[in-house]
């Protein structure tokens, strides 16, 4: 066992909510990472059903449209024997003009136990916490964080790489827009990986390098030496926006290929948070390629937000 690899169930999380990874400590993600991994084991049982959750009730309060953070938290709720309930916004309320206060509060009062909310404003969910008893995951804030992204992320490269320690990773494609580049830069830095970002000027934030990373001028350069190769949807939008010329031409300068996978290290992970846009950020080669580990990305999703959901319940005041 690393240096990295702690005490697992044994840790308490000392917070209310997880709202980033921004100031998380080695220690915390450390422990969330070890409980994941022990409950990968109930993800991969024939009986997905444990008694960790029994007489709690966790909501998800989606307000944009989500497939794998969305599912994955409620299965997670069902697995550990939660009562486990869904709102989207425009079937509840909020479409009536409910505001986030309003709509935390009449949950709380429900007893609910933990809100999980995706919203497109960033701090929509430090706002929420604010203001209910419950505890409250990000599970994706605008352009802010997306920590429970990142977790599994990590969970997904300890494993095949053995620590995070010292680890190159190079994230490539709309870094400016991305909760999810924003999300790693902080648990991976804090971790002691190096990470290395990429893609055209106009989809970098001015002085990035700020968060502990640093910016490369071609993929290539990103690439070479990586031990993960990361990418990131690039928003169709984006380009009406006349962020980069065309799709073509961004595909030419910065899509993840198996050529440039090449540059990286022999053992290096192809990874990407889904959804992807095949044949505009990576062809379909590098995404369903050997050395890909994008599904494996999904399943420790399910044990990240498992592992969160029994932290954050067991907390003591
Ligand atoms: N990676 C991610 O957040 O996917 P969803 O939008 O499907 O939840």
């Amino acid at each position: 066992m690393s240096a990295e690899h702690g005490k697992g169930y044994n840790v308490n999380l000392r917070r209310k909510d997880l709202l980033g990874l921004d100031g998380v400590s080695r220690e915390e993600i450390t422990a969330i990472l070890d409980t994941a991994l022990m409950m990968r084991q109930v993800v991969r049982s024939a009986n997905k059903k444990t008694s960790h959750l029994q007489g709690k009730s966790i909501v998800t309060l989606f307000y944009e449209n989500s497939t794998r953070t969305r599912m994955s938290f409620e299965l997670a709720s069902k697995y550990m024997s939660a009562a486990a309930a869904n709102i989207s916004a425009s079937a509840s309320s909020v479409a009536k003009g409910e505001t986030l206060i309003d709509t935390g509060v009449t949950l709380d009062q429900m007893g609910t136990d933990v809100i999980i909310i995706r919203h497109p404003m960033s701090g929509a969910p430090s706002l929420l916490a604010r203001h209910v008893k419950a505890s409250v995951i990000n599970a994706g804030d605008g352009m802010n964080e997306h920590p429970t992204q990142a977790l599994l992320d990590m969970l997904t490269m300890r494993e095949h790489l053995g620590s995070l320690e010292g680890i190159k990773v190079a994230i490539c494609g709309d870094v400016m827009h991305s909760r999810v580049a924003r999300s790693n830069i902080y648990g991976l830095t804090s971790m002691g990986a190096s990470v290395v970002l990429c893609a055209p000027p106009t989809l970098i934030p001015v002085q990035i390098e700020r968060l502990g990373c640093t910016v490369a001028p071609t993929i290539e350069d990103a690439c070479e030496g990586a031990d993960v190769v990361m990418g990131l949807r690039i928003q169709r939008e984006r380009q009406q926006k006349g962020l980069f010329p065309s799709v073509a031409e961004y595909c030419d300068n910065w899509e993840i290929t198996p050529e440039r996978v090449a540059l990286a290290k022999k053992h290096a992970l192809v990874m990407h948070p889904g959804p992807m846009n095949r044949g505009v950020e990576i062809a379909s080669s590098a995404a369903d390629g050997p050395q890909s580990v994008i599904t494996q990305q999904v399943e420790s999703g399910v044990a990240v937000r498992m592992a969160l959901l029994y932290m954050l319940t067991r907390r003591e005041g």
